[in-house]
């Protein structure tokens, strides 16, 4: 993927998100509307935090595509210190708000996280990726760069990415898009909508549509979990992938739910050198 690709794609995400109020944020995002998601993410929060405190007084946490603060504060509360790092300054500035209780602990930088990840020295004791990989066209040179600045028992941690869609199976798969088109739409702009898919259905992606680039790999095949659990493994964590449910809506999130439906996943990593 040439460079210029990829930077076209990071400032799509920037325009997107600087456009995004907090409830914006909220409506299009299961993982911060649905109770059950929310406690599965603190469930795996607390685990992750408490195995940073084994080997440290204080976890240093690096919160990559950190949004505006919905995954840094649960961190903060339990007393870690946080680096976030966001391209979109309008989520930044939502974030230093929310975490205003906590400024001492607390840093953020507004630019791209592979300039980041190119440009620091510094390590942490867990890197979190929530709701993030799949905004990343090359999500795998991405993990690949966040390993040198993990230390030594550190743990990589990703949450709420699509699940390799060709791993679904057929009623996941049909469940995942008929949920979610029950609340497209009633979102606005129906007809875009609706043309924009039968057009991603001949294959045809654009590079200069926001919709193909923002949300990247939601448009194309999902992310590859086992990829990612290959690669992390090769370079000697132990891995454990959580698969679970999530919609928009929340009555058909209910039922998938209860169906034990899958179609996201968590990573969960640790070095064990
Ligand atoms: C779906 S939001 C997730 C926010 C937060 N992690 C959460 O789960 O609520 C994706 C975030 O990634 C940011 N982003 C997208 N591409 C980026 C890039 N290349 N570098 C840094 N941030 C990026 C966006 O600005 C946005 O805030």
């Amino acid at each position: 993927m040439s460079r210029d690709h990829l930077g076209s794609v990071a400032k799509q995400n920037e325009v997107l998100y600087n456009s995004y109020s907090a409830e914006d944020n909220i409506n299009a995002s299961p993982h911060l509307k649905h109770q059950q998601i929310k406690d599965l993410y603190l469930t795996l929060v607390n685990n992750v935090f408490d195995k940073a405190k084994v080997n440290t007084e204080q976890p240093e946490i690096l919160d990559l595509g950190s949004g505006d603060g919905s995954v840094t504060l649960p961190f903060l509360a339990l007393g870690a210190k946080v680096t976030a790092v966001d391209i979109s300054s309008e989520q930044l500035k939502n974030l230093t708000k929310n975490c205003k209780e906590y400024e001492n602990m607390f840093s953020s930088h507004c630019t791209d996280v592979v300039d980041y990840l190119q440009n620091s020295n510094e390590k942490f004791d867990v890197i979190v990726i929530n709701s993030f990989l799949h905004h990343i066209p090359d999500y795998m040179s991405l993990i690949q760069q966040c390993l040198p600045h993990l230390n030594p028992h550190g743990q990589f941690f990703s949450f709420q990415d699509p699940l390799r869609y060709d791993t679904l199976s057929s009623f996941n798969r049909r469940y995942s898009r008929y949920s979610y088109l029950s609340w497209r739409v009633f979102q606005g702009d129906f007809w875009g909508g609706y043309s924009r898919m039968m057009r991603r259905r001949r294959g045809v992606l654009l590079d200069d549509c926001v919709e193909d680039n923002a949300e990247y790999h939601v448009t194309r095949n999902g992310v590859d979990q086992d990829a990612i659990a290959r690669l992390l493994k090769s370079n000697h964590f132990n891995v454990r992938t959580v698969k679970y449910f999530a919609t928009q809506s929340a009555l058909f999130q209910f039922l998938g739910y209860k169906a034990r439906c899958a179609n996201m996943f968590s990573i969960v990593a640790q070095k064990t050198d």
